[in-house]
């Protein structure tokens, strides 16, 4: 699956509510939803120029949801559903929850966000709501969308 649009990334995102962390390593109190915004908003503190790495966060651990509609089918990885959309950086940076060992190019950039990941993970924790992102989504989007003119 790949996603085409900032729309249906944010439909996935809004999706995942109440969808908690199952993977080995990755298990903790908080729900996908809540661990996308924590981890963006992390990274947003320590990199705040840095966009791509903060939606990298908050698209990292979009792969293993179910989809809207289809609760037996998983999302896929990250690479193949943002990549079109986000661009190879974000793709590659996206695979933290896929076990992918990151590019020595983004090795600094995948540690960030691998701590992020980590501490992101604190129930009850608000961290914002998912459409204070939407704006910088877009933006990334319109920077590497491969998938034609973004409104
Ligand atoms: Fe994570």
């Amino acid at each position: 699956m790949e996603l085409r649009s900032v729309e249906e990334l944010m439909d996935l995102l809004h999706a995942c509510r109440d969808t908690r962390h199952t993977a080995a390593g990755s298990g903790g109190p908080v729900d996908v939803h809540d661990h996308a915004l924590q981890t963006a908003a992390l990274l947003r503190r320590s990199h705040p120029a840095d966009k791509e790495l903060q939606v990298a966060g908050l698209v990292h651990g979009i792969g293993r949801l179910p989809l809207p509609g289809d609760a037996t089918a998983h999302a896929g990885p990250v690479p193949d559903l943002v990549g079109p959309l986000l661009g190879a950086r974000v793709s590659r940076l996206g695979r933290l929850h896929s076990g992918g060992r990151p590019d020595p190019c983004d090795a600094d950039d995948a540690l960030s966000l691998r701590q992020a990941c980590d501490a992101g993970r604190v129930a009850g924790l608000h961290a914002g709501v998912l459409e204070d992102w939407r704006t910088v989504v877009e933006l990334v989007a319109a920077q590497h969308s491969r998938l034609g003119a973004v409104d």
